[in-house]
């Protein structure tokens, strides 16, 4: 790594969070805590706090999040090195180190996304079995140009097109694994086969344009889920990143607006059609994170959603998210039925544009969206638009344009516009209308956008000695989530060899870094949700049950898979082993009794 981990362990000792944090930002104390304005993305009201007593921060607004080299170097613009550098200089110690980085340890994993990347597209490219995938791509009306500049691939019908071709560079498939290219398999050991089977691969790239996801379409209409993704990995963390961000980051800065679509499909088409300044949300719910990326292009924002129920509701969402960060924000609603993708298909370039050009204040947008789905001449009706409306209208920095849409909703509503502005009064951005003064909880949802995997974890983090309670119960197999199982390897081996560390910090302080604050940002929300936790014993069993029952679950889904693979290729005595495995699984499972 290059840094020793005296230095870090000093930098620790002799520094303060809180006293290096408020030398940029005013804390007030807040409890056992200290709490301010977020200096990652513009608020009015704190959601930034720092703990001292852990040594991290996090905002509950953006999700920034990590200790304080993580804060030097989100703040500062550095570098892991470089800020190390300025906080040991702080400290007044003396560095000596010279090579290594913090991305060193992902660089395999860069490589491998590379090598997967090209063997794909040379697969939708230039082989015989692409054809399908060709067939398919040009029916979608892309072209070979598209195909090229996406980078898009075909995965074979196979289970180990990407396994042999990596063998063959000389890849370890635990390194697939990790990449989350190829999954594990039950039943034998060492085994292991393709998650992408004949599907059309969209490349998902980091902010760098450097690989690592994919997407993958099946081709057609058939059954199954539509699009498979790469899990979260060391690399990619869902939510934090926008597909084909760095395609069309000089073309967002240029016209000083993005387009927002939801599809992969939508954002080839668009792209195809000459549409640079645009990116995919890749699903539903855009995340702050993903508003800050566009945020520090352009404040002007159109969005085209899906014209549906759930496309509706993740532009609401949005719109909030874009206000909140004080953006401009615009919406294309799409006609019902039809996605960015079907309407330029259907209504040509020019229309699109000129749709885009005409795009609705969000203001109209949503509050036409709210009286076809209430009735505003029914009392019931008036209500609801107005507790919909009023969260956003708080949202609104300019005092001027708030005030036109309290005007605006005074008329629509038929009520006095005073008592829309004393309704307002009373309105939390957060959500309903709820009565001034009742005081904003200080606290987090316990399960909010935590998965049980990160919620244990987080209980480690906090009290590294319970990892001998964890061992007892479950293999490392049975995690999914790469940043926790990497967590509780190198847990388990300090318990090994008798050296668990005392405390969280101390752990803390021993983990890799990445580039990105990615892995950083997500430790500081777990430790802040284990912050919380009163029972700690108690939780942790019961997290333990859950991982026990997903990994049964995920056990018994490979096996489908196997028993599936071996029944096709004949192999009869071991589809009967197979069958036979699952079988006690399954009655395990049923008898309530855990599987050892
Ligand atoms: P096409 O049907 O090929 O035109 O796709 P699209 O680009 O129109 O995507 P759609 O609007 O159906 O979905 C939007 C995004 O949601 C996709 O790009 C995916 O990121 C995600 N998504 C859609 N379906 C699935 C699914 O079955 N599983 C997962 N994990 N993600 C999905
Ligand atoms: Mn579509």
């Amino acid at each position: 790594m290059g840094i020793p981990a005296s230095t870090l362990e000093q930098i620790g000792q002799r520094l303060d969070l809180v006293e290096v944090i408020g030398g940029f930002v005013s804390l007030k104390r807040s409890g056992r805590n200290f709490k301010g304005l977020c200096p990652f993305h513009p608020e009015k009201s704190p959601s930034f706090m720092v703990y001292p007593a852990k040594q991290f921060f996090i905002c509950y607004g953006c999700g920034a999040g990590g200790d304080l080299i993580t804060f030097v170097m989100r703040h500062e613009h550095m570098e892991f090195k470089e800020a190390v550098q300025v906080l040991a200089e702080k400290a007044g110690i003396q560095v000596s180190f010279t090579t290594g980085g913090p991305s060193l340890a992902n660089r395999p994993l860069y490589q491998a996304h590379e090598t997967a990347a090209a063997f794909y597209h040379e697969k939708l490219t230039a082989s015989p079995e692409g054809e399908p995938a060709r067939a398919y791509l040009a029916h979608r009306g892309l072209t070979p140009e598209t195909w090229k500049a996406l980078r898009l691939g075909f995965a074979l019908n196979r289970w180990d097109g990407l396994l042999t071709h990596a063998r063959e560079q000389g890849m370890d498939p635990s390194l697939l694994e990790r990449s989350g290219l190829a999954v594990r398999r039950e039943g034998g050991e060492e085994a292991w086969y393709d998650r992408f089977r004949n599907r059309v691969l969209f490349p998902i790239w980091d902010q760098r344009g450097r690989v690592i996801a994919f997407g993958g379409r099946v081709l057609g209409e058939e059954s199954g889920p539509k699009y498979l993704n790469s899990p979260e990995t060391e690399l990619y963390v869902k939510g934090r990143l926008l597909y084909g961000f760095h395609l069309a980051s000089s073309a967002i800065r240029e016209k000083d607006l993005g387009i927002v679509v939801e599809g992969y499909m939508d954002f080839a088409s668009l792209y195809q059609a000459g549409i640079r300044n645009i990116v995919a949300s890749m699903g539903t719910s855009l995340t702050p994170e993903q508003v800050q990326l566009i945020r520090r292009l352009t404040r002007h924002v159109v969005m085209i959603y899906d014209g549906d129920y759930a496309g509706e509701m993740a532009t609401l969402r949005g719109l909030d998210l874009f206000l909140e960060a004080e953006m401009r924000v615009k919406v294309v609603g799409l006609p019902s039925g039809l996605d960015p993708d079907t309407f330029l298909a259907q209504a040509g370039l020019e229309e699109m544009l000129r749709t885009i050009r005409q795009s609705q204040d969000l203001f109209d947008y949503k509050l036409g969206l709210l009286t076809r789905r209430y009735d505003p001449k029914d009392l019931q009706g008036r209500i609801r638009i107005s507790e919909e409306m009023l969260p956003t209208i708080k949202r609104v920095t300019n005092a001027i344009e708030r005030g036109e849409y309290v005007k605006r909703l005074s008329e629509v509503l038929r009520v006095a516009e005073t008592l829309i502005w004393s309704e307002l009064g009373r309105v939390r951005k957060e959500g309903s209308a709820a009565p001034r003064g009742a005081a904003r909880p200080e606290k987090v949802q316990p399960a909010a956008g935590m998965t049980v995997e990160e919620s244990l974890a987080g209980l480690l983090l906090e009290e590294p000695g319970r990892v001998r309670q964890v061992e007892e119960r479950l293999p490392l197999e049975a995690f999914q989530d790469a940043h926790v199982r990497e967590i509780l390897s190198r847990l388990r081996q300090m318990s090994q060899s008798g050296a668990i560390p005392p405390d969280g910090r101390t752990f803390l302080a021993s983990l890799p870094r990445e580039d990105s604050g990615a892995w950083e940002g997500r430790i500081a929300r777990w430790l802040a949700w284990a912050d919380l936790v009163v029972d700690k014993e108690g939780t942790l069993e019961e997290l333990l049950g859950k991982v026990k029952e997903g990994q049964v679950r995920s056990s018994l889904e490979a096996l489908q898979v196997s028993i599936r693979q071996a029944e096709a290729q004949g192999q009869e005595r071991e589809t009967a082993q197979l069958i036979a495995q699952y079988n006690t699984l399954m009655k395990s499972r049923l008898s309530g009794k855990g599987v050892a």
